[in-house]
């Protein structure tokens, strides 16, 4: 069932209403507890956003939350949004669209171009395709939806909402998928794209728009259904802006918090014989090392690259430490994983990091 609402007063002419349908809400147990969220209240989810600065592995952590979820069968829809996507190529799939498709058995995946979330709310309101079409491509139009603020954080969250209240059927009212994944955009845009529903609600008194914006807002504060996942990686910057953005989340927009995924930590690389191993060589009294000069400098660069990979690993887990004692909040580590070809098994390796929240809830921990 589709139903109107009003959108963006900016908007004064065509783009002036968009469909968001879908049921409401369903009845899940509350698995989240007061203040930090415990982990295995993953499982039950229906709506995981995932969002943190650029480059720190959304889309690589939303490829591997899917899978994890796949595996503890539940059938999910992967959503990136924007106007290009970088999700089919982990899976080694056909390039998305706007409408879901298959990414591998389980996960259909789907790209959320605001415009066409737009076209397709004009082509439920104005019916002729072409026009619509035509309208929606002209650079003019373009320019004057882009400049009218917050249309596309709510068409975006609108059609989100949409896609996690689909059923099976008209008769089966059984969800669609049992879990949408977001990969929402970097942190700065991430804020107002979470932003928006609550500035337009606090600003509106009454009419459809606040109606409707409610529905949207229902779901990004429910508890039972919702979790903001925020990633970072262990450095300065990743963990002052998810910093920010819990404190945003927690203080101001209120999305229930999942836990944080710290990406990229390095992996030990040895105990404490390879501390003494180095120390030995760097004294110059450690192992003997080949004669052969080509060789030697070879044995010393990798000597200071050891060196080096212990170096970051201890500022990485500094850093890890800072965001831990700050966050109230599961910190799940995930690790660089150092391979040559990023594809479907590397993030099936990922996945196994990311699924304990998900096992947590199920019999079989695969
Ligand atoms: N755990 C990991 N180990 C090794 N490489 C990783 C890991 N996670 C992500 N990467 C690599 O880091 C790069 C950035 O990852 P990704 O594209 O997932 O980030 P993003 O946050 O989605 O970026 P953007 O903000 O540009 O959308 C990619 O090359 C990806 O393969
Ligand atoms: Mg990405």
């Amino acid at each position: 069932m589709r139903m109107p609402i009003m959108v963006a007063n900016n908007l004064n002419w065509a783009a002036s209403r968009l469909y968001l349908g879908g049921s409401g809400v369903d009845e899940l147990d509350a698995g989240a507890s007061p203040g930090g969220i415990s982990i295995d209240s993953l499982a039950k989810a229906r709506l995981l956003i995932v969002t943190g600065k650029g480059g720190v592995g959304k889309t690589t952590i939303c490829g591997a939350l899917s899978l994890a979820a796949q595996r503890a069968g539940k059938r999910v829809l992967l959503v990136e949004v924007g106007t290009k996507e970088n999700i089919s190529a982990l899976f080694g799939a056909d390039p998305l669209g706007y409408d879901p498709k298959p990414l591998t058995d389980g996960i259909d995946g789907m790209l959320l171009d605001p415009y066409l979330a737009l076209q397709e709310y004009m082509v439920g309101q104005i019916k002729i395709k072409a026009v619509v079409r035509f309208v929606v491509e002209n650079n003019v139009f373009r320019y004057l939806v882009g400049v009218a603020p917050g249309w596309r954080e709510l068409i975006t969250l609108g059609k989100i909402w949409v896609m996690e209240g689909l059923t099976r059927g008209k008769r089966d009212t059984r969800p669609l998928y049992d879990l949408v994944v977001v990969d929402a955009p970097a942190t700065g845009h991430g804020i107002s794209f979470l932003k928006v529903p609550k500035v337009v609600l606090d600003v509106l008194k009454f009419g459809p728009i606040k109606h409707y914006t409610k529905m949207v807002q229902g779901l990004l504060l429910d508890e039972k259904r919702t979790r903001l996942l925020i990633v970072s990686l262990p450095e300065e910057m990743p963990v002052n802006e998810a910093l920010e953005i819990y404190h945003a989340s927690r203080d101001f927009l209120k999305i229930p918090l999942g836990p944080l995924l710290l990406n990229c930590m390095y992996p030990a690389l040895g105990g404490p014989g390879l501390e003494s191993t180095l120390k030995k060589l760097e004294r110059g009294n450690g192992p003997k090392l080949p004669s052969n000069s080509k060789e030697l400098i070879n044995a010393n660069a990798l000597k200071a690259a050891a060196r080096a990979y212990q170096e970051r690993r201890r500022v990485q887990l500094e850093s890890a430490q800072r965001l831990e004692s700050e966050v109230d909040l599961n910190v799940v580590h995930i690790p660089y994983v150092f391979t040559n070809r990023f594809d479907l098994d590397t993030l099936k390796r990922i996945s196994g990091f990311v699924g304990g929240p998900f096992d947590a809830g199920e019999e079989d921990s695969g």
